[in-house]
């Protein structure tokens, strides 16, 4: 008798053909002994939806979401985890049976940053005061479980003020469950000596370099980009001289990928090692 066919997965973005994600997957799926395929899915700009209910029908069990679809694939889940409805996006599909409830949709990137920040960084961020740079779809799908790590403080800086708040809006009653003191600011209040600085723009990698100044980070501080390799030297760069502890988001990419495992396989892989593996990855080819 064949054995059975591997459970198949992919990522599915435009482009994806630089996602670190089947690699990262395929060392979980080694570490913790499961059977399985992931892949790329590449989607054109105008059929991500048929593309991936194909992907689907084929009997693959799920996907990553990449951009520019995650506000898509949240719409097309039957089903969806708070986190991903506070993100108003997702990163995550199970496709889960009608009889089950239908597609779920998770959103695992604000949990991924919070651990790599807690665990991976060895920050506390309970009671401390947050800077969150940017009102995009990447910090708007971080910010509910950054609520939930309770900070005492929260502030979401963009350049279009209304962006960010309409999204600390959207969260006012998350942040006032959990205690933390959520406001919007324009970059010209971003305020200063924030324990942990977050950066969720894409403005250093325009050329424009930082868009607020160096008052915001605190000596000793953690500084974090969401993005990792080239893309986040600038921002690492800046922090580095101004006293704080940088960081890129390859831990990030790691643990929001460690969470979509979980939703999928029920197992938890240890991410300490797959880290460390994709960090000397990285160096040696940027
Ligand atoms: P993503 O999905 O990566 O978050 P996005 O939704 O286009 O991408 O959001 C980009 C973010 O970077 C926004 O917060 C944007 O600010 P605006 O909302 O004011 O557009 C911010 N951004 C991009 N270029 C910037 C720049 N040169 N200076 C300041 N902020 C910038």
């Amino acid at each position: 008798m064949n054995p059975p066919s591997p459970d198949r997965y992919a990522v599915a973005g435009n482009p994806v053909a630089h996602s670190r994600s089947p690699h990262i997957h395929q060392l979980f799926a080694r570490q913790t002994g499961q059977t399985m395929d992931y892949g790329r899915l590449l989607c054109p700009l105008d059929g991500f939806v048929a593309e991936v209910q194909a992907f689907a029908a084929s009997g693959a069990k799920g996907c990553n979401v990449t951009v520019p679809f995650k506000f898509e694939a949240f719409e097309l889940a039957a089903r969806r985890t708070p986190r991903a409805e506070l993100a108003q996006a997702a990163n995550t599909l199970r496709f889960d049976a009608e009889a089950d409830g239908g597609w779920l949709a998770d959103n695992t990137d604000g949990v991924g940053l919070v651990r790599d920040i807690t665990v991976h960084a060895g920050v506390a961020l309970a009671g401390r005061r947050v800077l969150l740079l940017g009102a995009g779809g990447a910090a708007a799908g971080v910010l509910g479980p950054l609520i939930e790590a309770r900070p005492a403080e929260i502030v979401m800086a963009n350049r279009t003020v209304d962006k960010a708040q309409a999204i600390v809006d959207r969260h006012a009653a998350w942040a006032a469950l959990h205690g933390v003191a959520l406001k919007a600011r324009g970059l010209s209040e971003a305020g200063s000596a924030h324990d942990v600085f977050i950066n969720g723009t894409a403005a250093s990698l325009a050329g424009g370099g930082v868009p607020v100044g160096p008052e915001v980070l605190q000596p000793g501080g953690l500084a974090v980009d969401m993005m990792y390799g080239p893309a986040a030297r600038p921002f690492l760069a800046w922090a580095q001289a101004h006293g704080a502890i940088a960081r890129d988001g390859l831990g990030m990419l790691v643990e929001q990928a460690a969470e979509s495992f979980a939703l999928w396989r029920g197992v938890r892989p240890d991410t300490a090692p797959v880290l460390a593996q994709l960090r000397a990855e990285v160096d040696a080819t940027s």
